[in-house]
């Protein structure tokens, strides 16, 4: 996640027996090398890199991790073909996010080694089709026989269950991360995103590249904007330059991009990576045991 997963959040997770993730997208490549070297320091455990394809530095990241050898590459927001062979070359495992059925059915052809789904419940960057996790993790295991990643709306042990139960072989939880202790997102972003309730996450930006954040007096500028059918370039205009910077790292809550997703309404606190991890194992251990006994 963009200003959120840096060195400490994914070596944290690693270590508690997750796959850590470094969010490349608002780094540049001398950052990103620092922050896999801090990774490699502060872990033993694998961890990986995401890169969204739709930046304009994208491919100097592609060459840092390619330099230093990082395991494991989550592609995002692009087109799989661009880079998953010549990664996989260097040995690298590639995941790629998808939106769609149609689309991990790409990402399938295009040799992904897994493929994370990830519903529009999601905080960040959405797919234009706007399937929900429930509607697009069957339909995408119908595409592929490759291990599939559920995204979108999962916080909880029982929600991890629950995309299991509808073929996924694993998770990937964005927004119950971003209010982490480990986190780097700022205080007053935490702390709005706890207050936040069930129906204060909206998609804006369809014009653009859809993205799913806090209704703030900025998403209600966009909104307005929108209604009066703004054009793509009005609005990249409007926008301008490091938003999600403004809203999530440096806690700008009026004028910054605060993305996070709509299952923001049930996050109440900060804890540690590892004190979530101990709840998210029990919560799962639990929910697991209450539908055996329903049978
Ligand atoms: C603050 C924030 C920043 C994000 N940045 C990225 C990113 O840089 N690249 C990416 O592929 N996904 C990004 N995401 C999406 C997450 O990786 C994850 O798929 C999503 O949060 C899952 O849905 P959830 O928020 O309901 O858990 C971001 C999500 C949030 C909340």
């Amino acid at each position: 996640m963009v200003w959120v997963s840096g060195w400490r959040l994914a070596s944290a997770a690693s270590n508690a027996g997750c796959l850590g993730l470094l969010g490349a997208g608002s780094m540049r490549p001398e950052l990103l090398r620092e922050h896999i070297r801090k990774c490699r320091q502060a872990t033993d455990q694998p961890f990986g890199v995401n890169i969204p394809l739709l930046y304009k530095h994208a491919p100097e990241l592609i060459q840092v991790v390619l330099e230093e050898q990082v395991q494991i590459v989550v592609s995002s927001a692009g087109n799989p073909r661009l880079y998953t062979a010549r990664l996989q070359e260097a040995g690298i495992k590639v995941l790629h996010v998808c939106g769609t059925a149609a689309f991990t059915a790409k990402a399938h052809t295009a040799g992904a080694d897994a493929i994370i789904c990830e519903g529009m419940e999601a905080g960040g960057h959405n797919s234009r089709e706007e399937i929900t996790t429930l509607c697009l993790i069957p339909q995408a295991r119908q595409e592929t026989d490759k291990p599939l990643v559920a995204a979108g709306g999962i916080a909880s042990g029982a929600a991890i269950l629950a995309v299991m139960a509808l073929g996924a072989d694993g998770a990937q939880l964005g927004s119950r991360f971003a209010l982490t202790q480990e986190s780097s997102a700022h205080p007053a972003f935490k702390q709005a995103v706890i207050e936040a309730g069930e129906a204060d996450t909206d998609l804006a930006l369809r014009a653009v590249t859809p993205v799913r954040m806090l209704r703030n007096a900025l998403y209600h500028q966009i909104k307005a904007m929108e209604q009066q059918d703004a054009s793509a370039e009005a609005l990249r205009e409007f926008m301008g330059q490091g938003r999600s910077r403004r809203g999530i790292f440096e806690g700008d809550l009026a004028e910054g991009e605060l993305e996070i997703g709509q299952i923001a309404g049930t996050l109440t606190d900060i804890p540690t990576v590892k004190e979530l991890i101990q709840r998210l194992q029990t919560e799962y251990s639990a929910a697991h045991t209450r539908l055996h006994a329903s049978l």
